[in-house]
């Protein structure tokens, strides 16, 4: 396969850093730190799917070539899946990633009884072209959240989600490790298996 140009609709360095560590090998893969003028996309819809959709599609109008999308977040079981698609602004608008784990571990105080506290995250990614879409991938990773963050790497919920089957959280793991089973490799590594089959 040839390394084609693919743009990722993106403005999270981290976020960005990992799709390009796993992409890398088979695109010539830019962001949105590329492209300033680009518009910013509001995520409006409730699924990570449709938000997914909203990021891929609209900058597909903008740009000539493959555009991917990733919406992601983490669902907690005994939350009724929350924050799920408001992962990234559980705590306000613009808030950090510490802000957000904090209340996150706030409101899992009132689960004292009722642990281990089941939780997966999810990765969405849209692939467009030209303002439409052409596929969805779906990635899902199962484990638990701890009681405290523990660990540097990694970002977002990072500290606090412990993968089914490892006694560390993500931050502790090394991005390696993450990589070979995130739910973000997991819709990735569809993706790129389309893509042998498909472009
Ligand atoms: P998005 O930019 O709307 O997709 O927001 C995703 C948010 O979900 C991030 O800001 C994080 O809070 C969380 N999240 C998604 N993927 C990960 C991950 O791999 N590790 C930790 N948190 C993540």
């Amino acid at each position: 396969m040839n390394r084609a140009p693919l743009l990722i609709s993106s403005r999270n360095p981290k976020k960005i850093k990992e799709i390009k560590t796993l992409l890398s090998p088979y695109f010539e893969v830019s962001d949105l730190s590329q492209y300033p003028d680009f518009p910013e996309v509001e995520e409006t819809k409730n699924t990570f799917s449709g938000n997914a959709g909203l990021k891929a599609i609209e900058i597909s109008r903008h740009f000539h070539g493959y555009v991917i999308a990733d919406d992601s977040g983490l669902c907690v079981k005994v939350l009724n899946n929350k924050p799920g698609v408001y992962s990234a602004r559980y705590a306000g608008k613009d808030a950090t990633d510490k802000e957000n784990n904090a209340k996150l571990l706030e409101d899992l105080s009132f689960f004292k009884d009722t642990r281990p506290w089941f939780a997966s995250f999810n990765c969405c990614i849209v692939l467009a072209q030209g303002g439409e879409k052409v596929a969805e991938f779906n990635g899902v990773v199962e484990g638990k959240i701890t009681h405290q963050e523990f660990g540097e790497g990694g970002f977002g919920y990072d500290p606090l989600f412990i993968p089914k089957g490892h006694k560390q959280t993500f931050a502790e793991l090394s991005p390696e490790k993450k990589n070979k089973m995130s739910h973000r490799a997991n819709a990735l590594s569809q993706f790129v298996q389309w893509c042998e089959n498909n472009l």
